[in-house]
């Protein structure tokens, strides 16, 4: 008989080799997932993987990291899903479905309101889940655009991860992000989750002013030669477009590819300005599932407070449009979606969709 459990400590090696079979040496890649995920499957997150044991056999596994959502200010509690995988001798069985049911009740108790999971697989679509936000991706061709100075504004480009202070001091500042420990920057540079197989180091481009003040930064990696992906970005949004042009002069790259949430009106219009224009998608393979409407509800009130302008504040779930409450997935549609996003009428969009943090940076699982 199949249980279903979160994992104990000592399960962490097991679950390690399955992964690791699953997604890297059952198709030639190096067994890289513990170096790639250090914050996330390790000992210390144990309790936040859940596995499904067969005769003291892990036959599949769905991890969880635990990540608050910072939201213009307010929290907004995550988990993000990650590393989900039946062993192939047990696939087809209906325990990855029943894993699910069981990690959304879990969290959902706890009273966590929203999972977001880094992939698009049926197995999601079937329950509930919705792919949301908006990206655009802009390329950025050396020849085809350079940008003005900036006097007393200094740069640093490396592939150490010996700013981390500084680094963490740029993206404490920003208005959609996850909450992110001074101690976790290190770990999640070196660590490269969302490259693989894993670059041997992430190159971070750093901005100044005086006294050593970080103004911005872009973290990213050679994806293929002369072309430079940008994982994540934050800081001064000028200086995040001035520092892609000292990249593709220092570093002799012929092009740089950035990925700007919809929601980051600044940097899209600076972009737009200067001739740019970004090609609009979802974010790649991001979909995200209601656990707990009453929790979420609770923690993007005062957001949706804010941003409020006329007519009677919505007191309840119940009094969304077209009764979205009813269905997990409407909700998550109407709450967060915003590419292909239908009208529901005023008020409603001019606040919704709600930002939500980039997925694919330095958290990325
Ligand atoms: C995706 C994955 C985790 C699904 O795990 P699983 O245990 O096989 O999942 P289930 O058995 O619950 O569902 C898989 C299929 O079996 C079917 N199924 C479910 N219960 C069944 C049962 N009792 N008898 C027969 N088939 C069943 C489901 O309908 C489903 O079919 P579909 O996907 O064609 O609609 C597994 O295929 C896997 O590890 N894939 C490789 C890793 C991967 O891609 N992970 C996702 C990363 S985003």
């Amino acid at each position: 008989m199949v249980d279903f459990r979160p994992a104990r400590p000592e399960d962490v090696e097991q679950i390690l080799e399955l992964v690791n079979y699953v997604f890297r040496t059952s198709s030639g890649l190096e067994p890289t997932m513990g170096r790639q995920f250090p914050t996330f499957i390790c000992v210390e997150n144990a309790p936040n993987l859940y596995v499904a044991v067969d005769d003291g056999r892990i036959v599949a596994h769905i991890g969880i990291k635990k990540n608050t959502a910072v939201v213009y200010g307010h929290k907004v509690s995550m988990a993000n899903m990650g590393a989900v995988c039946t062993h192939p001798d047990y696939q087809g069985r209906g325990i990855g479905t029943r894993l699910l049911h069981e990690v959304f009740r879990s969290l959902g108790e706890e009273g966590i309101g929203l999972v977001s999971i880094s992939g698009t697989r049926g197995l999601y679509k079937r329950n509930s889940c919705v792919e949301i936000g908006e990206a655009f991706t802009f390329v950025l061709e050396k020849g085809k655009f350079s940008c003005e100075n900036f006097e007393g504004i200094r740069y640093h480009i490396s592939e150490d991860a010996d700013r981390a202070d500084v680094l963490f001091d740029i993206y404490k500042r920003e208005p959609v992000r996850y909450q992110r420990t001074k101690r976790e920057f290190p770990m999640l540079l070196e660590a490269v989750p969302m490259v693989h197989p894993p670059v041997p180091a992430l190159t971070a481009a750093v901005a100044f002013a005086e006294e050593n003040v970080g103004l911005a930064y872009l973290i990213g990696y050679e994806r293929k030669p002369g072309a430079f992906k940008v994982v994540e970005y934050a800081g001064e949004r000028m200086v995040v477009v001035w520092l892609i042009d000292k990249l593709l002069h220092d570093r002799e790259m012929e092009q740089v590819i950035l990925e700007v949430p919809a929601y980051d009106r600044g940097l899209v219009s600076i972009l737009n300005s200067a001739g740019l224009n970004g090609v609009s998608s979802y974010y790649p393979g991001t979909t995200l599932r209601i656990v707990n409407k009453e929790s979420l509800w609770k923690e993007i009130y005062p957001i949706i407070e804010e941003a409020w302008d006329e007519g009677v504040l919505p007191s309840s779930l119940a009094e969304l449009p077209n009764r979205v409450v009813d269905d997990a997935a409407k909700l998550a549609e109407f709450l967060f979606t915003g590419f292909n996003r239908p009208s529901y009428g005023q008020p409603w969009d001019q606040v919704f969709p709600l930002p939500l943090p980039w997925p694919n940076g330095l958290n990325y699982i």
